[in-house]
């Protein structure tokens, strides 16, 4: 029998080497940049590696653990699921856990407008089932996306991203429009051609955390029901409590046609994803008994994922966790708006509950200037990556840059963070950046010596 406690155990800092079979340039970018551990056990928010290392997770999996990794609850919860031998996947038959985890979206993400709900397996496949049924109920083929925008990297998501390096290379994608983020002239001008199928935006940004205006969603959602033009909410990243509301659209106030969640719902355990819409839209695509399955996909109702999805809901609401997000959302931003007054490498600070974006800026002080301007030249995204690099490597912290060429760090802690987490953060930044102002310190070294290493990788 298959014993993988062992087989981890044994083989734990294989890990690296063995990502030839997968993705050997990722695995040449974890060991440029120093993030090739092995990490061996998760609880919480904190990962710990072969040599029992503890890290804070600060990027919790591009937002999945919500709850933490390996939430005790969740693990029991499941452990004792999977003894009940259910009869999952049948196909012709209705499934009860579906059915009733479809129910609880409802209620929570309905607000009494969207009571149809389609499963997924995945965030990016939420979105491309978005597109098409927008497409089947207009009639309209051309997508409205925003600047910056990221709803997945399949073929129809990819259409509507708003990142240009992503899409180079793979040819025509499916007709849409990429507009800046509050310009609702702009906006107007597309929708009057009444081409457009849908409007589709994150309530908060991923790529960036750009957070919109306080009444652009809210008008852009008049202006596409004025033109017939359908509003798809991306929440696979900042729903299911990451803002520190249920849906980051109840920042603004705004009811789209159609919200699209994933990742949280899993719990951390098994991949799912859902859209929650309108049953004017279901009536359209699903119009008739020969094509209700006109849209379907073979795991998506799968017993454990839609287990899964209950259990997350759940232990959210009973654990308040994400009233936990707006608390800790909130100390972490004032203190790192702090932190602001004292480095002025740091431009801005924003974001909503537990989706947090630093972007530095060029800082006054002629050495420390100079340096931006080096480190610029070497590569665009590289002092946000120099960062990210420092806070895993001295204070190991997980982190990530956010977005291309962009000079932002982006935090998405779990949602079980305390201010012992929030204090260590912060002390931790503050340090990194203290170590910046020391332009022939540890940190620009490691710039000057990443850059040269990625020269000689290329050449
Ligand atoms: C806002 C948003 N939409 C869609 C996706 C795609 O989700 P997945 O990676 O599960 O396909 C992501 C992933 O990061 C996301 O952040």
């Amino acid at each position: 029998m298959l014993d993988i406690q062992k087989i981890i155990k044994d083989r734990a800092r294989e890990n690296v080497a063995l990502h030839q079979n997968i993705n050997p340039q990722f695995a040449k970018v974890l060991k440029t940049i120093g993030f090739d551990k092995s990490y061996v056990k998760a609880l919480g928010v904190s990962l710990f590696d072969a040599d029992n290392i503890e890290y804070y997770d600060f990027l919790a999996g591009y937002g999945v653990f919500g709850l933490g990794r390996n939430h005790p609850k969740m693990k029991k919860l499941f452990r004792d699921f999977l003894d009940l031998d259910t009869p999952s996947l049948v196909q012709m038959d209705a499934p009860l856990l579906s059915g009733l985890l479809a129910e609880r979206l409802v209620q929570i993400f309905g607000h009494n407008i969207r009571d149809t709900v389609y499963f997924t397996n995945s965030g990016t496949e939420s979105i491309e089932s978005a597109i098409k049924f927008v497409r089947g109920a207009t009639g309209r083929e051309r997508i409205i996306n925003l600047e910056h925008a990221f709803h997945g990297l399949t073929t129809g998501s990819l259409s509507v991203n708003g990142n240009a390096e992503f899409k180079d290379g793979f040819g025509t994608l499916l007709p849409s429009d990429t507009l800046p983020l509050n310009n609702l002239n702009l906006l107007e001008e597309k929708l009057k051609t009444k081409q457009y199928a849908a409007f589709i935006f994150e309530p908060v940004q991923g790529k960036g955390v750009f957070v919109p205006d306080q009444t652009f969603l809210q008008n852009a959602i008049t202006l596409c029901k004025k033109y017939g033009t359908l509003t798809i909410a991306d929440e696979v990243q900042s729903g299911l409590g990451r803002t520190g509301k249920w849906l980051a659209c109840e920042h603004f106030d705004i009811e789209p046609d159609i919200v699209c969640l994933s990742k949280a719902l899993s719990g951390g355990i098994c991949p799912v994803g859902a859209v929650v819409y309108k049953r004017e839209i279901y009536n359209k695509v699903f119009s008739r008994m020969d094509r209700c399955v006109v849209h379907s996909s073979t795991f998506g109702q799968n017993d454990y994922a839609m287990f899964c999805g209950l259990a997350a809901l759940s232990i959210l609401e009973e654990e308040q966790l994400i009233q936990n997000a707006a608390k800790m959302g909130k100390s972490l931003l004032a203190k790192l708006n702090a932190l602001k007054e004292k480095h002025d490498w740091i431009k801005e600070v924003r974001g909503k509950g537990l989706m947090i974006g630093i972007e530095f800026q060029k800082p006054s002080g002629i050495k420390k200037k100079i340096a931006w301007e080096l480190v610029h030249k070497m590569d665009k995204g590289l002092f946000g990556e120099l960062i990210v690099m420092s806070l895993l490597s001295r204070h190991r912290i997980l982190t990530q840059v956010s977005g291309h060429h962009q000079d932002i760090v982006k935090m998405l802690p779990p949602f079980i963070i305390n201010e012992t987490h929030v204090n260590h953060f912060v002390e931790s930044l503050d340090d990194v950046l203290t170590n910046c102002d020391k332009v022939t310190g540890p940190i620009f070294t490691m710039g000057k010596n990443l850059a040269r290493h990625i020269v000689n990788q290329n050449t």
